[in-house]
């Protein structure tokens, strides 16, 4: 079933809500590609995308955060990191292992809890945070 973005996922920022989207976007069409089994082919084009994205989509988010003085930024921030530090182990297990089944259920679990528990969770409280300073 694929992965939904929906409107109560909203941070009130329209580029923010564009690349939480472009990631569910990406995702599903990860999990398409696995019904037919092309999964392994679209899971390198996957961690090439997440490779800029994690660079842009943070740096931008956090740059937010400091600009409105949000008060959950260190923690927010940590996250950003450990997101970072799982796809440098999934690259490493990429030029370790190349395109695995072990590396497509590895990139499958990140990426999912990072849907689910990141973006649900953790930016849409900053969502409603910047609400409140407009
Ligand atoms: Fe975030």
């Amino acid at each position: 079933m694929p992965m939904e973005w929906k409107p109560e996922y909203s941070v009130g920022f329209d580029r923010i809500d564009q690349q939480h989207q472009e990631l569910f976007h990406r995702f599903n069409s990860l999990m398409e590609a696995c019904k037919s089994r092309q999964g392994r082919d679209k899971l390198r084009e996957l961690l090439q995308f997440l490779d800029d994205y994690v660079v842009s989509h943070f740096d931008e988010e956090e740059k937010l955060m400091a600009a409105h003085s949000y008060p959950a930024i260190a923690e927010h921030k940590e996250q950003h990191r450990i997101f970072c530090r799982k796809l440098g182990d999934l690259k490493k297990i990429l030029e370790e292992e190349g395109t695995s089944i072990h590396l497509l259920v590895a990139t499958n679990e990140a990426v999912l809890q990072w849907l689910i528990q990141h973006i649900r969770l953790i930016d849409t409280a900053l969502g409603a945070f910047l609400q409140n300073k407009r």
